[in-house]
């Protein structure tokens, strides 16, 4: 492997997708080919597995035990396809959303065996862990006051996770900031209610001081 796997995590709202743009942008301007992927989807087996699990596109709503195994068969494929082959070519893979929050959203928030959803993980990754981790740690509150902005200005509506009641993204929260604690080695929590130039920043100066010594 020699490119850098980098995931982002964190509860709806917190900035994933602006900060994942925004950092490939960054890493070009040193010369770093990254690539964004995201979760779940990044292939076309992946696109058409999201568009069942956030929009029932199957006519139901998938069971427990099956929405868990639907995201792992797309992570499965972006692994193989995408994000495997681009870190043995020497590419950066930025991943909005990946293993953890599997265990965030099935295991923590909505009560699968938090061990046995990482078995699954395991399982899934083949042995390709992130070297890094960004955890954009938001108030659940904060990050749906933005979503809602995002949905005034592109007319987007809200999926099957966004319409959960507030206490399961508390659990969500709640589950990753106890991720972060059991691998510290991994994980970087950002505060991600500032500005985002200012969450930009603080990842920057992140990535610098670990891969971007030279
Ligand atoms: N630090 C921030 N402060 C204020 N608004 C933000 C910040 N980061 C992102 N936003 C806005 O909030 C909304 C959600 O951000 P997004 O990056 O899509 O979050 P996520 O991918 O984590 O759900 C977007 O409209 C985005 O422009
Ligand atoms: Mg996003």
């Amino acid at each position: 492997m020699l490119g850098k796997f980098i995931t982002l995590e964190g509860p709806e709202g917190s900035g994933k997708s602006t900060q994942a743009k925004e950092m490939i942008h960054r890493l070009a301007e040193v010369d770093v080919e990254a690539i964004y992927t995201r979760e779940p989807g990044g292939t076309a087996l992946g696109e058409a597995i999201r568009n069942i699990l956030q929009h029932d596109a199957a006519g139901e709503a998938p069971c427990e035990r099956a929405e868990l195994l639907l995201f792992e068969a797309s992570r499965n494929q972006l692994m193989e396809k995408v994000i495997r082959p681009a870190l043995d070519q020497g590419r950066w893979v930025i991943c909005d959303r990946f293993i953890d929050s599997t265990t965030a959203y099935q295991g923590f928030a909505r009560g699968l065996p938090i061990e046995e959803v990482q078995a699954v993980n395991r399982f899934t990754i083949n042995n390709v862990m992130p070297d890094l981790t960004l955890l954009l740690d938001v108030e659940i509150e904060t990050g749906f006051e933005r979503i809602a902005q995002r949905f005034l200005k592109c007319n987007e509506s809200a999926d099957r996770f966004e319409l959960e009641e507030r206490s399961f993204h508390e659990r969500v929260r709640q589950g990753y900031l106890k991720l972060a604690k059991e691998e510290p080695d991994r994980f970087r929590i950002v505060d991600a209610s500032q500005e985002p130039e200012t969450v930009s920043r603080e990842i920057w100066s992140i990535l610098k001081q670990d891969f971007l010594k030279s």
